[in-house]
């Protein structure tokens, strides 16, 4: 990482001026450069997703330079990364005005919660995410339920609660399972699925308990809803939405999909319950009338939509909204991509997305997470993970970094999810092999992983 003063050195850059040239392992990069300059763009974010999405934008020859912030040491050979703090949104504009950045590309939710879209769109520079009010689509459960009530988005029903008594109330009368959930963001911790009564009372006491923080300072108790689950995503510009990709995540930290909730544990693309037909359904019954509510309530949604679905016997229902890409869905999807990431993303935000389907490849592409023991609870830090390099070799396979540190010339692992080791193959099967393969090479015996990745679709 450079400190902030050596960038105005930098600001000069061009294409010539790169300083990392864009990994060319999954292929040649788009050809034909449009008329006008390339631009600098500023990713925002540190895990495998925006790894994932510095890949794809390093290949895009609209681009001259990538700066991350943070970044990782897996996006330092892309971008330059910035230590830069994204909670003071004023540093962020004054970082982009010195850099000369043309778009910004916004990864995690938090900075979309906390307005950065807005601060940037204030000061004429142009993002990739929604606004605040459009994010509450992820910021509050409640805002969603409300909006998929008033524009007849099929959803679980649902009840609103800010106190004890009044949860409690309705558990006497909707018995398990149900489910709660805490309204706000609590790092994919805040929905408890309650198979008995006794559960359910003790998710309601735990949240009004304190236990999310300001999260929980109002709950949602909705229907259990029993089917498959499927990730859906889709580039919204604020009146129009285009078709993403699919994919399918595994939330369980054990095999079998077992123990407790984590950020995802691996992922495939696309997801096969996904036909044309049901993702048009999807389209027609959830995502576009999601479109035209947020712009009724006068917060029209820009950037992807990402869509968890139940595919119930009565067909796609809403579980919850997500205002960004998934992670690590991502890190399957785009490496399906066979198109330029950037010019999409630049549509969405100025309001003119195309009608043209999302070219992507008929491979498919599985990720498996490389988490560090004690994940979720209390990963270790500190450990030294050898051979990443061996892996990265590998045909048909890429490792995107997530919680890695640079110590000298050693790789350490800084976080939960480490390393996802994606495959790509002509199936499943196959991708996944190439997958295992990769993670197979690497030497990190403090690290550990799901070793039954897709098997729900291979069953
Ligand atoms: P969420 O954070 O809302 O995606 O919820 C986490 C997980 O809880 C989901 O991936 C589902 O497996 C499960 N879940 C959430 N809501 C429901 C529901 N209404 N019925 C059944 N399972 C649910
Ligand atoms: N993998 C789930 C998420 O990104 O929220």
């Amino acid at each position: 990482m450079l400190p902030l003063d050596c960038f105005a050195a930098l600001a000069m850059t061009g294409p010539e001026l790169r300083l990392c040239p864009p990994s060319l392992k999954r292929g040649r990069p788009f050809l034909n450069r449009p008329k006008g300059f390339p631009m600098n763009v500023l990713l925002i974010g540190s895990g495998g997703r925006e790894h994932a999405l510095a890949l794809a934008l390093t290949k895009s020859p609209q681009l001259a330079k990538l700066f991350a912030a943070p970044g990782n040491p897996g996006i330092a050979k892309l971008a330059e990364c910035v230590t830069l703090d994204v909670t003071n949104h004023a540093a962020v504009v004054d970082f982009c005005r010195l850099m000369k950045i043309g778009f910004v590309v916004v990864g995690p939710e938090a900075p979309l919660v906390a307005g950065l879209v807005d601060d940037l769109d204030r000061a004429g520079i142009p993002a990739f995410g929604p606004t605040k009010a459009a994010a509450q689509l992820e910021g509050s459960k409640g805002f969603t339920k409300d909006l998929a009530r008033d524009f007849h988005i099929p959803t679980a029903a649902y009840g609103r609660f800010t106190t004890k008594a009044a949860a409690l109330a309705y558990l006497d009368t909707h018995p398990a399972p149900i489910v709660v959930k805490a309204d706000g963001l609590a790092a994919g911790k805040g929905v408890i699925v309650a198979m008995s009564d006794t559960e359910a009372r003790d998710a309601v006491e735990m949240i009004f308990g304190g236990a999310f923080g300001e999260a929980g300072a109002e709950l949602v108790i909705e229907e259990f809803m029993e089917g498959e689950e499927a990730s859906f995503f889709a580039l919204c510009d604020g009146e129009r939405a285009l078709a993403f990709a699919s994919a399918q995540d595994h939330k369980r930290v054990g095999e079998g999909d077992t123990g407790p909730n984590t950020g995802g544990m691996g992922a495939y693309s696309p997801a096969p319950v996904m036909t044309a037909e049901m993702s048009a359904r999807v389209m027609r019954e959830i995502i576009e009338p999601t479109l035209i509510g947020m712009k009724a309530r006068g917060a029209p949604y820009k950037g992807v939509l990402f869509a968890g679905l139940m595919l119930t016997k009565d067909g796609p229902k809403l579980i919850e909204f997500n205002a960004r890409f998934g992670d690590p869905e991502t890190q399957v999807m785009l490496p399906r991509l066979q198109e330029d990431l950037l010019p999409l993303l630049m549509q969405c935000a100025q309001g003119h997305l195309r009608a043209e389907p999302v070219k992507l490849s008929d491979s498919t592409a599985l990720t498996v997470v490389f988490a560090a023991k004690g994940y979720p609870e209390n990963p270790q830090k500190g450990s030294t993970i050898r051979g990443v390099e061996k892996a990265e070799a590998m045909s048909e396979t890429i490792v995107f970094h997530a919680g890695t540190k640079r110590e000298g010339d050693k790789l350490v692992a800084n976080g939960g999810r480490v390393l996802n080791i994606t495959g790509l193959g002509t199936s499943l099967r196959d991708a996944r092999e190439r997958a295992y393969a990769g993670l197979n090479v690497i030497d990190w015996p403090e690290g550990f992983c799901r070793r039954d990745i897709g098997w729900r679709a291979l069953k």
